[in-house]
């Protein structure tokens, strides 16, 4: 696996122009460390080597879940700030809710006719999602999602994906739609590859995964206040020592690792500089780190938050600019299918 990932590496570094990276986010709330430091440092990362990358901001995927339907605009809006703090370029980037763009929704149908309902069944990560979900029934657009997913990927013949294990069976299912569709009807879209993300789980301040709902998640767009207060309030351990040691110590590394990546220093290092000095000195580095490493983030969110109209033009602009390419695919589409009329 890890060879493979290298050598997409080494691809991407010598022609970005042959790659097109798809991506997004399901608009769930405020963007948080783990995210910077899982997803979207390396889609900026993509952005700047000159790879084409389109990101989705998934709102009508995120209907699965009825909490945050309720807030949806302000969420999207936010989300949309969180990507423009961390870096993501509106004029290098295509960024576009796919609720805007009816093309990409029609490519549901026919794609929803290749796959199988036991295959749909079968998706460990929709399953895991319907095992945690508080509603009483599943959805319909539950089971059907990863075929949606397909959509947004192959409306813009995206052939790379970067994502966390937990989407693999998704990519897999996009996979098996473009292979099925291009068997049937002939060669369309590009059958695309995964490329898994090599940056550690990083965990919240409780030691447990960093998820916003979990309450252990520092929020990019959180204030230094409300940063101090979270870290100040982590679990952390009897022994006064500090050490990084995920397997024995989850709470305690957590937050060294937080402070690691902030200072882009080694973990052990980090704690090695603590020693003695116990949890309080520990969770005043950590607070320092995080605060000072995402202050220039923070300012410009700030910025762009005070500019009238901006996330609306940036929206406006990308779901144009995915307009014309969906348009495009589902013209090929048609083509390929016979249904010109
Ligand atoms: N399912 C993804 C998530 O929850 C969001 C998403 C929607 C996505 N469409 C996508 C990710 C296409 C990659 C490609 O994080």
């Amino acid at each position: 696996m890890i060879t493979q990932t290298l050598s997409l590496e080494d691809r991407i570094a010598a022609r970005p122009g042959d790659f097109r990276v798809l991506t997004g986010d399901r608009p769930t709330g405020p963007l948080h460390l783990g995210h910077y430091f899982g997803t979207l440092r390396n889609r900026v990362r993509l952005q700047q080597s000159g790879v084409d990358l389109v990101v989705v901001v998934a709102d009508y995927q995120v209907l699965t879940d009825r909490d945050v339907a309720e807030r949806l605009v302000p969420t999207v809006e936010g989300l949309i700030l969180d990507y423009l703090a961390a870096g993501l370029d509106p004029d290098r980037a295509t960024i576009f809710t796919h609720s805007a763009v009816p093309a990409l929704n029609q490519l549901v149908l026919p794609f929803l006719s290749l796959v199988s309902v036991p295959e749909l069944q079968r998706n460990p990560t929709v399953k895991d999602e319907i095992a945690h979900s508080r509603q009483s029934s599943v959805s319909g657009l539950m089971f059907t999602y990863p075929v949606h997913q397909a959509a947004d990927i192959l409306f813009c013949k995206g052939n790379l994906v970067p994502v966390g294990q937990d989407q693999l069976p998704h990519v897999e299912v996009t996979r098996t739609v473009a292979r099925r569709f291009n068997e049937r009807y002939g060669p369309v879209f590009p059958v695309p590859e995964a490329l898994l993300g090599t940056a550690p789980l990083l965990l919240g301040t409780d030691g447990t995964k960093m998820s916003k709902s979990r309450g252990n998640a520092i929020a990019l767009s959180a204030t230094a206040d409300e940063t101090a207060r979270l870290i100040r309030g982590a679990k952390t351990d009897a022994d006064r020592h500090i050490t990084f040691d995920p397997q024995a110590r989850p709470e305690v590394s957590g937050l060294v690792q937080l402070a690691a990546l902030c200072l882009d220093q080694d973990p052990h290092e980090v704690a090695a500089t603590i020693g003695a000095a116990g949890a309080a000195a520990l969770k005043r580095t950590v607070t320092e780190a995080v605060n000072e490493f995402l202050a220039p983030m923070r300012a410009r969110r700030a910025a762009y938050a005070q500019e009238p109209g901006l996330v609306r033009e940036v929206l406006r602009t990308g779901n144009a600019r995915a307009n014309a390419v969906a348009d495009q695919t589902l013209q090929e589409v048609r083509v390929a299918m016979g249904t010109l009329y």
